[in-house]
């Protein structure tokens, strides 16, 4: 079936490196108000906010202490009701990020439930009696040891998947799942058009909480039984009575089980992120990705609705990890779009992609905030390990590559904030900003704009079956998207050098027209049969 949301080109907005309008240093409301107009330049559809309630930051708004108010440095709940206006306005469409795996340590409900063994809030999060004087079990958490913490007053531990800051709620307890529906209906009711829901697949834990195989694995977090329920009612409860989009994050998931999620039958969500690349792909694979795209395509293909991205707030910026961010930086950046944008899914584009920002570099583990690396680094370091290896070992994959400030020109600080940015500007915003790719009728940006706009003038785009040509080379990737009445092919030459592409005999026209390309040279009488494709060459062909 055809819905707006099927159609749409998602921009992730991580608020606080985007644009700062009052000199603090971080990103606010305020600036994305005054950098809205750019979004609908560019042609995005639906903003996704990352989270902007009341929290103590540690894990960046991930540790929510109030559902109900906005965060001081993000702005207020008047700024924020402008801001939706504003989006509305432009005729674009805001989500909100939804935290209910966990809350903050310092949420009233915890303070509450850490109170006393039998505060009737005790139930609210997952306490356990030690074992044997020590943790419940060897669970690990994504930021620390142990997924366990011991708390003195009351003789028990709690569990937090992630931060010892961010214990984890207690989805078996109804009052829980409740107050949670209670407080979707406050953001829904405000008008807002749908939820990016955070880690949603790990609502339901283990039963008996047993020791893991793998403690490392952390894949026993995820998917376990319980978690539909908790969907469909909270889709039955709140979701099926608004006109929205959800998109849940899920972890350690395969197609089979991303149906269950998805399958437009089953009334839970509409799409959702799986992490087979962004997770487990470290760096550019072109048979793993080739592998991943069919086997969701085929798993998902008349059930449900995938999503595509590379990178966001927790991964190293896309053209640094998959593309070439050296002599390449602005013909993989675009080779990467044009995939993203023509794969069967919804195109997320996290803010700077469209103008081929790269990942960071910095000399000291003092010019990190990431608490994910700041505790893996301490981890590591008082296991005696070196501290220069452990941190040029973290370096690759910190979060803190994606989420430098937006650079939107040559000025101090890429133009990002007159004061002192809270997290450094990565140094080449004096060549790589928004100004100097507004200029630049070739830029990555204005090819991001030319993307988007053929996704809306042509629905093969959205709804077209996806075929792999097989192309045995570790370079080239081809497919076609079909409709009844179109027929496109993509080639991408994924490589720092030249290959070449064999259009099979069938797909073969007498007059096949060039959509898009990277390049500027192409000329439509090229032969199809063997086509000579430059370093990260994209093209888009309508046969
Ligand atoms: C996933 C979010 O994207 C990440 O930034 C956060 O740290 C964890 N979930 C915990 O909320």
């Amino acid at each position: 079936m055809k819905t707006w949301w099927k159609e749409a080109v998602v921009y992730q907005v991580y608020w606080r490196s985007f644009y700062d309008t009052d000199g603090d240093g971080f990103g606010d409301l305020e600036g994305v108000i005054a950098k809205l107009d750019y979004l609908k330049e560019l042609g995005v559809d639906v903003i996704w906010l990352n989270p902007c309630y009341e929290s103590p930051d540690v894990d960046n708004g991930y540790d929510i202490s109030d559902y109900y108010s906005i965060m001081e440095k993000a702005g207020d709940m008047e700024t924020w009701e402008r801001l939706l206006e504003e989006v509305h306005n432009r005729g674009m469409k805001l989500i909100m990020d939804l935290v209910v795996n966990h809350t903050s340590d310092q949420h009233p409900w915890f303070l509450e439930s850490k109170s006393s063994k039998d505060h009737p809030k005790r139930d609210w999060y997952i306490w356990k009696d030690p074992r044997d004087g020590k943790e419940p079990n060897n669970w690990r958490s994504y930021f620390a040891p142990s997924a366990w913490e011991y708390d003195e007053q009351t003789n028990q531990y709690y569990m937090h998947s992630f931060a010892v800051e961010q214990p984890d709620l207690n989805w078996e307890n109804k009052e829980v799942r409740h107050a949670i529906y209670d407080m979707m209906r406050y953001w829904l009711d405000k008008g807002i058009d749908g939820f990016r829901m955070d880690v949603i697949n790990l609502l339901a834990k283990v039963d008996g909480f047993p020791d893991a195989k793998k403690p490392a694995d952390l894949q026993y977090l995820g998917n376990n039984p319980g978690i539909h329920e908790y969907l469909q009612e909270m889709n039955r409860e709140v979701l099926c009575h608004y006109d929205v989009m959800t998109v849940g994050e899920i972890p350690f998931v395969t197609p089979e089980d991303g149906a269950l999620y998805v399958g437009e039958d089953r009334h839970e969500l509409h799409t959702l992120f799986h992490f087979e690349v962004a997770d487990d792909m470290p760096s550019w694979n072109m048979k793993q990705f080739k592998d991943i795209q069919t086997r969701w395509y085929e798993g998902l293909k008349g059930k449900g609705t995938n999503s595509q991205f590379l990178n966001n707030h927790d991964h190293t910026r896309q053209v640094t990890r998959y593309g070439n961010d050296g002599t390449y930086r602005e013909e993989s950046a675009k080779l990467l779009a044009t995939m993203i944008h023509t794969l069967p899914g919804i195109p997320y584009i996290y803010q700077g992609e469209e103008i081929g920002m790269t990942g960071v570099r910095f000399d000291s583990i003092d010019d990190y905030h990431d608490i994910a690396m700041k505790n893996k680094y301490k981890e590591e370091v008082e296991k005696g390990r070196n501290p220069k290896e452990v941190f040029k070992d973290l370096l690759p994959l910190t979060r803190d590559n994606s989420r430098t400030p937006v650079q939107w020109n040559a000025t101090e600080h890429g133009g990002f904030t007159t004061g002192k940015p809270w997290m450094k500007v990565n140094p080449n915003y004096t060549t790589i900003n928004v100004e100097e790719n507004l200029k630049e009728p070739h830029s990555v940006l204005h090819y991001y704009q030319q993307l988007i706009r053929l996704r809306k003038e042509h629905p093969v785009m959205v709804y077209g079956e996806y075929n792999d040509l097989s192309i045995d080379d570790d370079a080239v990737y081809a497919y076609t998207r079909k409709n009844q009445d179109t027929c496109w092919l993509i080639v991408l030459n994924h490589a720092d050098h030249e290959s070449r592409f064999h259009c099979p005999e069938e797909l073969l026209t007498e007059e096949p027209h060039l959509l898009l390309a990277n390049y500027q040279d192409v000329t439509e009488k090229e032969r199809m049969e063997d086509l000579v494709l430059r370093p990260y060459e994209a093209r888009i062909y309508q046969l």
